[in-house]
């Protein structure tokens, strides 16, 4: 396999040395025998909890299943949760709320990610009147379709009185919380103390190999455990990718602000090359979305790979992401690449 300059996702980071390091010293250590029994993932809860700011966290494979655990414990058949219509868990989670729990998403209004408040209270309102009140609230921060805007503590903290003046939950789909707090220049537990649960990827800007986190109230944590069990995710031993985990909530975190920086970088480029648009101000973390005026998407995505530049088409823009692998001077090079395509060459 080529080493292409790989923009798709974050998620195609390798490991870092200091990760592939802790994974082999993880590997020669027992493993553990019953669900949580393992110290490396013990240690690897402990400290994801108290980042971010909750009482428990368990260790999962992916963010998809920390989301749908989260939906799973506030909602039985026929509950409904209010997010909206470009939220991962609608666009890409396969309908799995409604096929495994059985609950109903109610999709309200947003601008990037932030749902509308008074479309928010009002289905709570209308809903709690017909004895159908939501029984959890899901936001997403950073926010993937829009390009990774960022909902705003302000609006975090909103939702969240709003939420408690009706008694409902809120979980915080927060695969990129890292870059999120990064952007906002704060903490993650500052923008998860707005929700009462948090998901979050290990393996997307934090490069761990895999892995995903589920945190809240060690009650509710306590029951995911079981949860987790019945979507088959009681893997074990699971200390072998926890040890990268702890590497990437160690050393990971501080260095998104160069992703930022560098996503900032490439939508500058790609603003001054004809042909294709971008907005400069709109990048808020590390993705990008641009949107070829003379090509299709696919087309573009197409031709950059036999460059050795890999984006991803999605929504009639192409996508890029950036990660530690990416650097400034992969970007002037991709960005080079673009340029003689949009050019005709
Ligand atoms: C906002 C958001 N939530 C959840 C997920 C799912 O993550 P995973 O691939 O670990 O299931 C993604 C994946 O890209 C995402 O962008």
């Amino acid at each position: 396999m080529s080493d292409a300059i790989d923009f798709r996702s974050d998620f195609v980071a390798r490991p870092t040395e200091e990760m592939v390091e802790a994974m082999v010293n993880a590997a020669k250590l027992p493993s553990g025998f019953g669900l949580r029994e393992n110290q490396i993932v013990s240690e690897l809860e402990f400290l994801a909890a108290k980042i971010v700011g909750k009482e428990d966290a368990l260790f999962v494979p992916t963010c998809m299943m920390a989301n749908q655990i989260a939906i799973a414990l506030r909602c039985v058949a026929g509950d409904r949760f209010i997010t909206e219509k470009s939220a991962h868990v609608i666009t890409s989670e396969m309908d799995a709320a409604h096929m495994l729990t059985g609950a109903v998403a109610v999709e309200v209004s947003a601008v990037n990610g932030s749902l509308e408040l008074d479309a928010v209270d009002e289905n709570c309102a209308s809903l709690s009147k017909i004895e159908k009140k939501p029984k959890l609230i899901v936001i997403e921060n950073s926010h993937v379709r829009s390009g990774g805007r960022v909902v705003s503590l302000e609006h975090m903290e909103s939702l969240f009185e709003l939420s408690q003046k009706y008694d409902v939950s809120i979980h915080l789909d927060g695969a990129r919380v890292f870059n999120a707090a990064d952007a906002i220049g704060c903490t993650v537990s500052e923008i998860a103390s707005f929700s009462d649960t948090v998901a979050f990827n290990l393996n997307k800007g934090l490069g761990a190999p895999l892995g995903a986190i589920l945190a809240g109230p060690r009650p509710l944590i306590e029951r995911a455990v079981e949860v987790r069990q019945l979507l088959g995710g009681g893997w074990r031993p699971a200390g072998i990718p926890a040890a990268a985990g702890i590497i990437a909530l160690k050393t990971m975190t501080e260095r998104l602000a160069v992703d930022r920086q560098h996503a900032k970088k490439l939508a500058m480029g790609i603003s001054r090359i004809d042909g294709i648009e971008v907005s400069v101000k709109n990048t808020e973390t590390n993705i990008v979305l641009s949107r070829p005026l003379k090509i299709t998407p696919s087309d573009l995505v197409d031709r950059l790979s036999k460059r050795e530049v890999l984006v991803l088409a999605m929504d009639q823009q192409v996508r890029w992401v950036t990660h530690y692998e990416i650097t400034e001077s992969a970007i002037n090079t991709a960005l080079g690449e673009l340029q003689e395509i949009l050019r005709g060459g």
